[in-house]
């Protein structure tokens, strides 16, 4: 069937020191418990990520905004960091154009999408100076309502908005992604009258991929939101099982999670024989991470590559470095374009370049792919595959279900929270006491008050 499929079997080779079916018969139990779990806080309404493919409301409410965006600007920024800027940025980049926004607007159909993400000031700065204010709106993406980095670059932009165009300009060329209830943004969308999306209360940061957040630049950029969503939907439907042979993201989880316990196995490499999904590569790290990493003897560390550039790279590390990494190789089987290579008769005489002729560039990388499986293998080192028949928006909200819900199972297979990320937090206080936020002066005064530093140790 045209559909994404997860073989774990580089997982359970023997040759490569894999796992045996009895450790999975044996987590057999545990799995349906994550899953059940996992379950009963969807019913009880409280986590609703795996909802949103059936949310056609929100979908629908997100194109509209696009489209009305797009018929007055060329530009769109995305301004937002963490999971308020992941998911948008790895749907984007995986289904547009590889450098849509190189494109004449003729060929490119769409808004140009930008995503600052970070806070830094060269960055956001130099983005500022290149685009044309008076061709470009923004959507200010923050779930809490007040993250200071996104909250950063709002500001930036809404005074020069206002200086240059005026209130209404700024109001024309501002909406909001955020809670459809609380936090401050909710409220300066009402103080300001701007136009504003909601993020169901009950969905995180990372897990907001196929809410607002995702969709909104998602159709700005002309994808076909409708399809993803479809694709999401048909993964979450086959994963209505407890039955951890019939469940896909339950199957993940457990394989990932007994390569962890049982192989030693902590750093979990996500490694697409794609460039597209480089940047589903980023938005698993953070999902992966910030879900699990909650306790000092719970947290997999997750890795991105990219297949065939990591092969000159970390694939070294992977191939005789520490046995402490499971790679998970994904194959595209149909690539979007292919190109063909003919050798000239001049080059023949090499061998290292001759046995190309008449092969193609996508006959390369699969050939890659498969080498560097079958090698990992001999090496001692278990991999797992997952294939997605093309890459297009079905396929892509496939895959990032899967991983949702794999990630939601493993914190019930790990037995931590996958929801919250309350580590996130330490640092925060300590920035904003330094920035002189009222009630956070102990902070500052607990960073003052901290160990000299020993200056035999600096140098400079
Ligand atoms: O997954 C998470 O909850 C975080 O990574 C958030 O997405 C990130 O901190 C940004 O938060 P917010 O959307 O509230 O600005």
């Amino acid at each position: 069937m045209d559909r994404l499929k997860l073989d774990v079997n580089g997982s359970f080779d023997p040759a490569a020191g894999g796992l045996e079916r009895g450790d999975l018969t044996a987590l057999a139990a545990a799995a349906r418990a994550a899953f059940e779990e996992f379950e009963a806080r969807r019913r009880s309404g409280e986590v609703g990520f795996a909802d949103l493919p059936a949310d056609r409301g929100a979908a629908e409410a997100s194109v509209q905004l696009a489209k009305e965006l797009g018929s007055r600007f060329e530009n769109l920024l995305v301004l937002g960091i963490g999971g308020s800027s992941l998911g948008g940025r790895a749907i984007v980049s995986a289904l547009a154009h590889p450098f849509h926004n190189l494109l004449p607007r003729e060929r490119r159909g769409a808004m140009r999408i930008f995503f600052p993400d970070n806070s830094d000031p060269a960055t956001f700065e130099a983005l500022l100076g290149t685009l044309d204010l008076a061709e470009t709106c923004f959507a200010t993406v923050t779930k809490s309502g007040g993250t200071a980095e996104t909250m950063s670059q709002h500001l930036a932009l809404r005074e020069r908005c206002i200086a240059r165009f005026g209130e209404e300009g700024y109001r024309e060329r501002c909406v909001l992604v955020t809670d459809p209830a609380k936090g401050a943004l909710r409220e300066i969308a009402r103080a300001e009258r701007l136009r504003a999306l909601a993020v169901p209360a009950n969905v995180g940061g990372r897990f907001s991929a196929l809410s607002a957040v995702g969709l909104l630049p998602a159709a700005a950029a002309g994808l076909d939101v409708g399809e993803l969503l479809a694709g999401a939907a048909a993964m979450e439907a086959r994963c209505r099982t407890g039955d951890v042979l019939a469940n896909p993201a339950l199957l993940l989880a457990a394989t990932l999670c007994l390569m962890d316990r049982r192989r030693g196995r902590r750093i979990h490499v996500l490694m697409p024989y794609a460039d597209a999904l480089r940047d589903t590569g980023d938005w698993f790290v953070q999902l992966w991470a910030e879900s699990l990493g909650k306790r000092p003897d719970v947290g997999p560390t997750p890795f991105r590559a990219v297949g065939a550039t990591d092969q000159h790279s970390s694939m070294q590390l992977m191939m005789e470095g520490p046995q402490d990494k499971l790679v998970m190789l994904v194959r595209v089987v149909s690539p979007r374009a292919d190109v063909a290579l003919s050798v000239p008769a001049g080059y023949r005489a090499y061998p290292e370049i001759a046995y190309l002729d008449r092969h193609t560039m996508g006959e390369l990388i699969e050939a890659e792919r498969r080498a560097t499986d079958a090698a990992l293998r001999k090496a001692g080192r278990p991999t797992l595959s997952i294939e997605l028949p093309r890459i297009d928006a079905r396929a892509l909200g496939e895959l990032l279900m899967l991983f949702e819900l794999a990630t939601a199972y493993a914190g019930g297979l790990y037995g931590v929270n996958a929801f919250d990320q309350p580590g996130v937090e330490a640092g925060k206080r300590y920035a904003q006491g330094l920035l002189g936020r009222p009630g956070y002066e102990k902070y500052r005064d607990e960073l003052a008050g901290a160990a000299k530093p020993d200056p035999a140790l600096v140098l400079g």
